[in-house]
């Protein structure tokens, strides 16, 4: 055999492998493994695990913080709610606008490649989620919502793209 064969990278977690990761994650915030700080001034983020396969995050929300319009490269994604709400307007390819959902604590979703959100708290509480990215987060796009040229409701424009170092907190989200 060659020594090649055993130095092939780690399969990467699928959508709900990668899902109740950042539920078990979410577990040991809430039992008080890991430091938590709500920052009136910005997101706040914490790196909690990172390898070949995935980053983890913890991230906080005060109000009206927001993570804009993205995607997240080739990767797929995954949050769980530790505490709080987040208010996540998802686009649905062929529709006219941006489908709202509140994601509420001890909630969790994934989202595959070329999903495409905006997520926020808008709400008096602080919000605190756990986010994971499989692989690691390497480039993402950010999108404005424009009226179609047709007047057929609303397109996205892609208004840049940012690479992502390892473990940079660029766009975590
Ligand atoms: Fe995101």
């Amino acid at each position: 055999m060659s020594p090649h064969a055993l130095a092939a990278p780690p399969a990467s977690p699928a959508l709900p492998e990668l899902t109740a990761l950042t539920r078990r994650y979410a577990d040991e915030v809430r039992a008080g493994r890991h430091r938590v700080v709500v920052d009136p001034a910005q997101r706040w983020y914490s790196l909690l695990r990172s390898d070949d396969t995935v980053d983890v995050w913890l991230i906080t929300w005060a109000t009206e913080q927001f993570a804009e319009l993205h995607d997240h490269g080739r990767s797929l994604g995954a949050l769980s709610i530790v505490r709080g709400a987040l208010t996540e307007d998802r686009w649905v390819p062929g529709s006219h606008a941006l489908a709202g959902r509140r994601i509420t604590a001890g909630r969790s979703v994934g989202f595959g490649r070329g999903y495409v959100h905006e997520v926020s708290n808008p709400e008096a509480q602080a919000a605190v989620s756990v986010h994971a990215y499989s692989p690691p987060l390497t480039e993402m796009s950010y999108y404005a919502l424009e009226p179609r040229s047709d007047g057929a409701g609303s397109a996205l424009r892609r208004t840049r793209t940012a690479t992502t170092a390892p473990g940079s907190s660029e766009g975590v989200g």
